[in-house]
Formats: structure tokens, C-alpha cells, sequence
């Protein structure tokens, strides 16, 4: 596994790889990895010759309150975990080479980050999406594997890759979960005893919405204040929204006829939790 820790060496190694007419599989991280990244690695891995993972806090999709400076890290732990899931190539750069001096340029979308999570991250989707598109430019993968985790995330990436007619084969991995249904995230790693235990909240809402809603339930203003409810009954939680929306456009939905995705954001102390489901009123 080679370990490049500049823009000009990871360029280097791709071109050098494509010149062999290898393919590429590309997984973008900010690090401190779990079961939920190894599992887009593990998708990606038998689909390429090569695998690349980006281990890069980017600091453009913090807010000024957000958790930029504490964002939890273990490369050492990251290095093991990437080379046993078959990572051929690890990209490490540093912020400086990222964003020199004078950078100036941002990638926005129009309507997909004005709902959801970007209603209240307001510079979060731009940094995210001038990020993605530098470090695709950099690596030059044939495909990149993103979590349903951050489904707005993986909708702004497909839109971007649509829209700048971006040559990339987006893919989309299943949400990992521990045993109990928490979603595995690195900001789990913020939460005490007792917040851990409520954030279980969030995926208990989603088993509750699915089962209403596979009872006939179809008005979302109903099973939303049943999510609060449920939320509320737990120490600790605020929540930040609980949305039913259209899958592809993130339109809010009234009445659920439709496959409709549902997505919450949490406040457990002072962490921010966000979880998703698909639902299919049909089934
Ligand atoms: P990060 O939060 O490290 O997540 C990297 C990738 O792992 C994302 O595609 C995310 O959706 C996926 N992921 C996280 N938790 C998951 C889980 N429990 N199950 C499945 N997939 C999961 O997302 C980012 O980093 C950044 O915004 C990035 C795309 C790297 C741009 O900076």
C-alpha cells in the first residue's frame, strides 16, 4: 500500500496506473475509519485494480461552531484497517497543498443543498463539493464509492458528476450499523455513556416510521410528531429535523404514496447525529 502525502504524487501514481490501463476505485474519508468505510472499500475493491483511499479533514465544509478542531483522528489505526481491506493507494494530503494561498474558487448546487442538513450547515454542501471535485481531478478514479449514511452527500456528488459531466461511476454503499442500530459514525466517539444510549432515538425512529407507514400511515405530519415524541423521550436529544422527502430532489412530501426518504438530524448533548431511511409505502 503506498502512502502519498501530495497532490503531485497522488496525480503521479494514478496517471502512472491508467497508463497501464488499470481502472480505479475511489473512497473519500476524513479518517478516523469504521466498519462503515470499510464497507465502501470493501464494495469497490473486486470492481477496480485499483483502490485509493483520501484520508483529508476538510476544513471548508465546517461551519464556524462545528467541530473542525476536535474531529476525532487515528491515522495509524486508518492505515491498518485500509491495507486489510485491500487499499492499493492512501492519499494523506496536507491542508496547505489543498487550499494554497489565494484559493478562491467554489462548487455550489442550486436546490439539493437547500434542504435537509443544509438548511442548517449552510457552507457545508459547497465545501463538500469543491473537495470532491479537487479530489477527483487529483486521483482521476473511473468510479468512487459514497455511504447512503450522508444521503444528501451522495445526491449532490451524482448531481455534480451529472452536471460537469464528470466521467465517474458514482456507487452507493448501505448504511453500517452496531448491533443495536446505531448508524456507525466517527462522531459516535463524542457521545458519553448515557448520550450513547440515546442516540439510539434515531434509528429507533426509523424502525417506528416504517411501521407505521407499512400500516397505511401516510400523513407525514402525523409520523413526524410521533418521531418527536419518541425522540424527546430520550435524555438529551434536540431535534434538528425530521424530514419526508422525495428521494431524488429532497422535496418535502405531505402525503406518502411514493417511495419517500426519511431523515433525521439529532442533536445527543452537544453531537450532532443524522441518520436515513427508504421507505416504500408499496411493500
Ligand atoms: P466521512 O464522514 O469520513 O465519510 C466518508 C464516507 O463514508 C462517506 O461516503 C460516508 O457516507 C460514508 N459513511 C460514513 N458512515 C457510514 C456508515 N455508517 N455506513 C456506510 N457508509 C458510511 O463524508 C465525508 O467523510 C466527507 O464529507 C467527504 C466526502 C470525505 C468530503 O470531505
Amino acid at each position: 500500500m503506498e502512502i502519498l502525502k501530495t497532490k503531485a504524487d497522488m496525480q503521479a501514481w494514478s496517471k502512472n496506473k491508467k497508463k497501464q490501463s488499470r481502472t480505479l476505485c475511489f473512497v473519500p474519508t476524513m479518517g478516523y475509519l469504521h466498519q462503515g468505510h470499510v464497507s465502501l472499500m470493501e464494495k469497490g475493491r473486486p470492481l477496480c485494480d485499483e483502490l485509493v483511499l483520501s484520508i483529508f479533514v476538510n476544513p471548508t465544509q465546517f461551519g464556524p461552531n462545528e467541530d473542525l478542531s476536535s474531529y476525532p483522528s487515528n491515522i495509524e489505526n486508518d492505515l491498518l484497517l485500509a491495507e486489510k481491506a485491500g487499499v492499493t493507494a492512501v492519499f494523506l494530503p496536507h491542508k496547505k497543498d489543498m487550499y494554497p494561498e489565494h484559493f478562491q474558487t467554489e462548487i455550489k448546487l442550486q436546490s439539493l443543498p437547500r434542504h435537509l442538513c443544509g438548511k442548517f450547515r449552510p457552507v457545508h454542501f459547497a465545501g463538500v463539493a469543491t473537495v470532491v471535485t479537487k479530489l477527483f481531478n487529483i486521483v482521476m478514479p473511473d468510479m468512487a464509492v459514497f455511504g447512503m449514511k450522508d444521503y444528501q452527500q451522495l445526491q449532490i456528488i451524482r448531481q455534480l458528476v451529472l452536471d460537469l459531466d464528470l466521467d465517474i461511476r458514482i456507487l452507493a454503499g448501505e448504511i453500517i450499523r452496531e448491533k443495536d442500530g446505531l448508524a456507525m459514525s466517527s462522531r459516535n466517539a463524542y457521545l458519553s455513556e448515557a448520550q450513547r444510549a440515546s442516540a439510539l432515538s434515531l434509528s429507533r425512529s426509523l424502525d417506528l416510521a416504517r411501521e407505521l407507514v407499512a400500516k397505511g400511515e401516510k400523513s407525514s405530519a402525523l409520523l413526524r410528531s410521533k418521531i418527536e415524541a419518541l425522540i424527546h423521550s430520550f435524555p438529551e436529544t434536540e431535534v434538528e429535523y425530521i424530514s419526508f422527502c422525495r428521494p431524488e430532489t429532497l422535496e418535502e412530501i405531505e402525503v406518502i404514496e411514493t417511495k419517500v426518504l426519511l431523515a433525521l438530524a439529532v442533536k445527543v448533548g452537544k453531537t450532532r447525529l443524522i441518520d436515513n431511511v427508504l421507505i416504500n409505502p408499496g411493500r
